[in-house]
């Protein structure tokens, strides 16, 4: 049986990660580098520092360490910059009423996210209230795919890998919440997760809850 669901943020409760996308892609553009949607799909669910090697390897570029430092800085001041513009209109569709559904069921909800901006994001969508614990990239050492960061939500909660369930849309993701023992739902398509076991795009049409808490099976 599911008893917790871990929920990573950008992407999965809000599209946020098209702000991520739009500042990488400002700073490509003025720098005269490639990139695109199927380079940004590799950044999911990793941090800024480890985002900006991905881009810059795509491009054959070499920099310092002190020029790389100060381009992620950069990035980060312009997301944060388009942060400020967000509402309830950057909420997944069906979000929130997923996640009450889950806590009617006694469901515990935690965060996942790798976003050291996370907890900024959910008090600014005012979402705090819906989590039970919140993991992000500030209290973690290995970033995902390494499982810490789910391993963690459960530890806070209380909850055993086993009866837990991870929400991704991150390669990345997946994999963190596969190496932790989770189940795990992919938020996107079999073709861009192609790692997840299962895909969903909406909340309400394509999750049943009793199926995905796995209620009403014959014991084993
Ligand atoms: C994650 C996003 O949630 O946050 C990544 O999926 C992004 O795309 C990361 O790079 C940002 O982390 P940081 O290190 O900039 O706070
Ligand atoms: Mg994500």
């Amino acid at each position: 049986t599911i008893r917790a669901a871990l929920f990573d943020l950008d992407g999965v409760v809000c599209f946020t990660d098209h702000y991520h996308y739009l500042a990488w892609k400002e700073m490509a553009d003025a720098q005269g580098w490639d990139f695109n949607e199927t380079i940004n799909h590799q950044l999911r669910g990793i941090p800024r520092e480890a985002s900006l090697e991905v881009i810059l390897n795509h491009n054959g570029v070499t920099l310092d360490p002190q020029k790389k430092q100060e381009l992620a800085h950069l990035k980060n001041e312009r997301y944060k910059e388009l942060l400020q513009q967000i509402d309830s209109d950057a909420l997944y569709p069906g979000i929130v009423e997923f996640i009450t559904a889950l806590r009617e069921r006694g469901v515990k909800i935690a965060l996942g996210s790798s976003s050291k901006n996370a907890g900024a994001i959910l008090d600014k969508l005012s979402l705090t209230v819906l989590f039970d614990a919140v993991v992000t990239g500030n209290d973690i050492e290995k970033p995902k795919p390494d499982p810490e960061i789910f391993l963690k939500g459960a530890e806070l909660l209380g909850i055993h890998p086993f009866n837990c369930v991870v929400f991704e849309d991150a390669e990345s993701g997946v994999e963190a919440g596969l190496q932790g023992g989770m189940k795990v739902v992919g938020v996107g398509t079999p073709a861009t997760l192609p790692n997840a076991p299962t895909v969903v795009r909406d909340y309400q049409k394509d999750i049943d809850l009793d199926t995905l808490l796995q209620i009403g099976k014959p014991a084993r």
